[in-house]
């Protein structure tokens, strides 16, 4: 049975994945967040300081990664420890930033996001889903919004953490990760020809939802 892709991309904040979370729950779709499985490597490559590009090139043999949908929720183990919580990190924000520039990495990540699509009916959200991951999908969507409102966003998500960074902190920290991934020499962050392009600064969440459900609707066939 063929299934259904649906692929969002877009840069760090711009409500990426709590929009996909809503529209495939809505849909039934599985949501597969692709950025959890950089924050892994990332998370791996801390914890057994492989600090060059070329030591975690050797390592990536090593690493086990599983995603598990529980509830609709996607969980992602590590060698099968549950790391779902612990990739949630300023510093693997932009450790994932850093190993996903490396060609290795990305080849190494591939199969398992491709083998997701092709067995479930997916909403899968990163920053080459719609370019390279599933060239073929049926929707394709590329979410931005203005620097401040995804720095701002981010701030509030992240006020109830004890060690939340500043506003500054975490809009340097966006503008930082924007470069590094639009401008890598492999699959860098941009939008493909055929996606459908959303600036989400001045909208609000149920605004957007209806947006690409409307875009659902028009060009899949599916019940919604
Ligand atoms: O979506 P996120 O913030 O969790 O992603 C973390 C980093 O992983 C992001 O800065 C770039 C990288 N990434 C990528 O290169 N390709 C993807 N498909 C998803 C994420």
């Amino acid at each position: 049975m063929k299934t259904t892709n649906i692929a969002i991309d877009g840069p760090a904040g711009a409500g990426k994945s709590s929009i996909a979370k809503a529209i495939s729950s809505e849909l039934g779709f599985i949501y597969v967040d692709t950025g959890a499985l950089y924050r892994t490597v990332a998370l791996y490559a801390q914890e057994h300081d492989l600090n060059t590009d070329e030591a975690l090139i050797k390592s990536l043999d090593d690493i086990e990664i599983d995603l598990n949908f529980i509830g609709g929720t996607q969980r992602i183990t590590l060698c099968d420890e549950d790391v779902t919580d612990d990739i949630r990190t300023p510093e693997i924000s932009m450790g994932a930033s850093r190993v996903s520039a490396i060609k290795e990495v990305r080849d190494f990540l591939f199969d398992l996001q491709k083998k997701m699509a092709r067995e479930h009916n997916v909403i899968m959200d990163g920053r080459d889903i719609g370019t390279v991951v599933l060239p073929d999908a049926d929707l394709k969507i590329f979410l931005t919004a203005s620097a401040d409102e995804r720095a701002s966003r981010r701030y509030l998500e992240m006020q109830e953490k004890s060690d939340c960074p500043t506003f500054e902190e975490i809009k340097a920290d966006i503008i930082k990760r924007d470069y590094n991934d639009s401008h890598r020499a492999v699959a860098p962050l941009k939008k493909a020809d055929d996606a459908v392009l959303i600036d989400t600064t001045d909208m609000g969440f149920h605004e957007v939802c209806e947006e690409i459900l409307d875009l659902i609707k028009e060009r899949l066939d599916i019940e919604v």
